[in-house]
């Protein structure tokens, strides 16, 4: 067993630091294959049978079953895996080292011993995620099938490309600190390689492998089951030993599926702008080197304050149908990149200390962080959250919607549904409209933040309760 230590890996690292495109052009740059073909979409047409040809190595099946929350969260588990693939593809030279270290790192902790024998591997023999010919076997399968679902829909490449390509690859695999010495030299033995494994022992699907093809493919996990024409796909492009082993089959009816897709997407997909076809990491990498602003946060992460907002303005409409307005109170809303509330007084310092966390995971915490200013008006306030409840699991549909937007075709909805909402207030504050206790109704927003104009509602507020400390012979600028 040859493993990859943590020296290996750095000394691997320093290959890759010396033969990347540039700091900010990250590992491989504009003018590589590896971005012409890993910003396509099309490439996630061949997830299925990367998944199935990666699980049918015993070491893999067994990690995943046993360290893995692939099957508790099978979304988040795809979200997390692209995330880190696409950093070191399309990040900076440091964002991809900082990706393969922690990666590494991820890997050191996936060990154990194989529970039954599986081709060459005995019951009881040792597993490491860390080993040398593991690692190359599941880099080989994401290589080889990101080439194979690009020429599925665009133009082939030709010999040439493919061998431009493979050499990308190699610097690729130094990423997981694979040695140079220890892969193909060329296209050529990096196919004789991927053929001499699907006929050797090594690959086997094990009970493990299969029970998590079974999850993955037929929804038990996800509870949505993977479209018949993709189904075939997958197994048309699995090599015919392990369809059978996967227990699956692919005859004419298959065939006729697979194929009516196909012509779809190969007369559609070429067509599209490509901001769509492009994947956001892609978008995000051409953004930086054109020195262009960097999408902020929420393009990245996962807020969509305006869209939220929008949905749970909806909500509202309806519990107005159902005579339930009273129950549901739409107030004060900000993102991450506004934790900390600009009215700092007494109305909103009361405000912030009795709010409740439903879920949060930290959120909560760090919103009081970012705004400590509260004791300066409430100085025996003491209770501060050290801990939020976390987020119960997210659901498959509300990780697919969040994985839908987390884009900057997802960043433009948001802002469409900030300037309808904002034109729609600013009509409002025009016309002068009235809420239903006789104020003055106005909205102030921005992209972190939708809040009630203070000027209508909190100044009211504090001037009563200024009045009221006044009755009591108390002096309202003590702030106490
Ligand atoms: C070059 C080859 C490989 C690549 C590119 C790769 C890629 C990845 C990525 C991107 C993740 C997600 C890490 C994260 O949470 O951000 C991951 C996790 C994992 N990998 Fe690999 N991997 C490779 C080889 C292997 C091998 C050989 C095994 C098993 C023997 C393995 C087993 C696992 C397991 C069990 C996890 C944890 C999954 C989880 O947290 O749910 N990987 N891998």
């Amino acid at each position: 067993m040859q493993l990859v230590f943590e020296d290996d890996l750095e000394s691997s690292l320093d290959t890759v630091c010396k033969a990347a495109a540039g700091p900010v052009a990250g590992v491989f740059g504009p003018a590589s294959l590896t971005w012409r073909i890993d910003r396509e979409a099309a490439i996630f047409l061949g997830a299925g049978r990367a998944l199935l040809l990666q699980l049918a190595h015993p070491w893999v099946a067994a990690g995943i079953a046993e360290h893995s929350r692939t099957l508790a969260d099978p979304i988040g588990r795809f979200h997390r895996t692209f995330n880190t693939v696409f950093t070191m593809v399309f990040g900076t030279v440091d964002q991809a080292l900082a990706a393969a270290r922690r990666l590494h790192r991820r890997h050191g902790a996936v060990t154990g011993m194989l529970p039954s024998t599986a081709g060459r591997f005995a019951a009881g023999s040792a597993y490491r995620a860390n080993e040398v010919a593991a690692l190359r076997w599941v880099h080989a399968t994401l290589v080889e099938t990101a080439l194979l679902s690009h020429d599925l829909v665009l133009p082939a490449l030709t010999h040439g490309e493919r061998e431009q390509y493979w050499g990308e690859a190699r610097l690729f695999a130094a990423l997981f600190g694979i040695r140079q010495a220890d892969l193909p030299s060329d296209w050529t033995s990096f196919t004789a390689y991927n053929e001499a494994m699907w006929g050797a022992d090594v690959l086997t699907v094990s009970p493990a492998a299969r029970t998590i093809a079974e999850q993955i493919l037929f929804g038990r996990a996800t509870g949505l089951r993977v479209p018949k024409w993709y189904l075939a796909l997958t197994t048309h492009l699995l090599p015919e030993q392990l369809r059978g082993e996967f227990g699956l089959s692919f005859g004419e009816s298959e065939a006729r599926s697979m194929n009516l897709a196909l012509a779809r997407i190969r007369r559609l997909y070429p067509r599209l702008p490509m901001r769509l076809r492009t994947v956001g990491p892609y978008q995000e990498a051409v953004a930086r080197l054109q020195g262009r602003k960097q999408p902020g946060l929420a393009v990245r992460s996962l807020n969509r304050l305006w869209i939220g907002r929008t949905l749970m303005h909806l909500f509202k409409k309806w519990s107005f149908l159902r005579g339930r307005q009273h129950w549901y109170c739409m107030n004060y809303f900000i993102d991450e990149d506004a934790l900390e509330i600009e009215e700092k007084n007494i109305f909103t310092a009361t405000e912030l200390i009795t709010l409740l966390p439903a879920c949060g995971n930290g959120g909560l915490v760090r919103f009081f962080d970012a705004n400590d200013w509260v004791t300066s008006f409430l100085p025996h306030y003491k209770d501060r959250p050290s801990a939020t409840p976390a987020n119960p699991p997210a659901r498959f549909w509300k990780r697919t919607v969040e994985q839908l937007l987390n884009n900057p075709a997802g960043d433009r909805l948001d802002d469409f549904f900030r300037k309808l909402t904002s034109r729609r207030w600013n009509e409002k504050e025009r016309r002068g409209a009235l809420d239903g206790k006789g104020q003055r109704m106005s909205l102030k927003t921005d992209k972190h933040f939708s809040r009630p104009n203070p000027e209508m509602m909190q100044k009211r507020i504090l001037t009563a309760y200024a009045d009221k400390l006044r009755g009591l012979g108390l002096n309202p600028s003590s702030g106490n």
